[in-house]
């Protein structure tokens, strides 16, 4: 299952693993005194029971540079030469979010762009990540996922607040070999635009500028039509999933886990029974941290990693979907990390 050869011969290896959450804890209790909503709802149709909400005034770079720091610092480097930050919460809208993280981490003339590719954004991030690495572009990034959906999110839809969660993931990829474990690859990655409204921020682009006055303020607000997005999100993370196994001559039974984008647990269930894998190879924490958009399958991984649910050498595959709409997936083998921050043990090490 080792990644295609690149015309380098080069693989990007993951070496680093941090992730970051907010102090502030959201209970499903919290919500429901402030909207027309239970925790027995949320539970059952999400999965969810708590997730992490940035403060006021606190942006998506404060989260991601906290994240980052742990992964160089997992990676026992505090040199690399690309920070991409996978984003749909940017702290603006220009300029790009990825160099202001890398000066703050102290990274200041590494290259550093965003991606913006919703809830798919971490999976297309390791794919572009990967693809400098092999290029021969740089030996080593630091790529971030990073998310504050409690900005663009209105706080009275209760549809929506209930689900997103604030967050960030981050990996170190370097050179190295197809064979070592850690290697990042079989992709796919798709997109199919004729749904962009199922999931959108209708304003403040340049096809409804934010002058003021003009848009209407719902219009600033993440909007998402839930029930065939739940659907999509099923089908396309399943069929993705299925292409990149085909992709590397694998079968789902040499799947040791499946580390879904954290969407709603039903969907990961659902995924996962049709790709005709057991439900205990599932990665989740969704119960404890929401839907956090493009950090959420790397605060998955750290999670797991930190809790010993994945174990080096076991092989993994990665989904996402996303608006856009978007949708990857990508396979890893565990590697062995000397050291994981967990976001509240900033003291701790721990051993994958
Ligand atoms: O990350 C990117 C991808 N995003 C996703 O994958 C999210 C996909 N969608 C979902 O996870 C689910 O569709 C939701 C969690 C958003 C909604 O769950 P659902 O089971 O699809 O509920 P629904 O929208 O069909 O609504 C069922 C009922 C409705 O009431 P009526 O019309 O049956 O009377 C809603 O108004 O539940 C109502 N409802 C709620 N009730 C209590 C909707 N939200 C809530 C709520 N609390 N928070």
């Amino acid at each position: 299952m080792p990644p295609p050869p690149s015309p380098s011969g080069r693989a990007a290896v993951l070496c680093g693993l941090g992730s970051w959450l907010p102090p502030r804890v959201v209970t499903n209790e919290e919500l429901s005194r402030r909207l027309d909503t239970s925790d027995a709802w949320i539970r059952t149709r999400t999965g969810i029971s708590r997730r992490h909400i940035a403060e006021p005034g606190q942006a998506t770079s404060d989260l991601a540079v906290e994240a980052g720091r742990r992964a160089l610092r997992s990676a026992g480097t505090d040199d690399v030469d690309a920070v991409v930050v996978a984003t749909t919460t940017p702290d603006r809208s220009c300029p790009a979010t990825a160099p202001l993280v890398a000066s703050r981490l102290g990274l200041r003339g590494a290259a550093a762009f965003d991606i913006s590719a919703v809830c798919t954004g971490f999976v297309y991030g390791l794919a572009s990540a990967a693809s400098l690495i092999t290029a021969g572009v740089a030996t080593r990034v630091l790529l971030i996922g990073a998310d504050t959906y409690s900005t663009i999110v209105d706080p009275h839809d209760r549809t929506n607040a209930i689900i997103f969660g604030d967050g960030a993931g981050a990996v170190v990829l370097r050179g190295g070999r197809a064979d070592e474990p850690g290697a990042v690859g079989h992709f796919d990655l798709g997109s199919d635009g004729t749904g962009e409204e199922l999931i959108m921020v209708a304003a403040g682009g340049s096809r409804q500028r934010s002058t003021p006055g003009e848009a209407d303020p719902q219009d600033r607000y993440f909007a998402m039509r839930g029930k065939e997005v739940f659907r999509h999100a099923v089908t396309r993370m399943t069929a993705s999933a299925q292409a990149t196994l085909t992709m590397a001559d694998c079968k789902v039974e040499d799947i040791d886990r499946l580390v879904p984008h954290q969407a709603n647990l039903r969907i990961l269930r659902s995924v996962a029974e049709d790709l005709g894998l057991p439900p205990e190879r599932l990665v989740t924490n969704v119960e404890s941290v929401g839907n956090t958009g493009a950090a959420s399958i790397p605060l998955a991984l750290a999670d797991a990693a930190t809790r010993h649910t994945v174990q080096p050498g076991e092989r993994m595959l990665l989904t996402a979907f996303g608006g856009g709409l978007t949708w990857g997936s990508c396979l890893l083998t565990w590697p062995a990390l000397s050291r994981i921050d967990t976001p509240h043990n900033t003291g701790g090490t721990q051993a994958s």
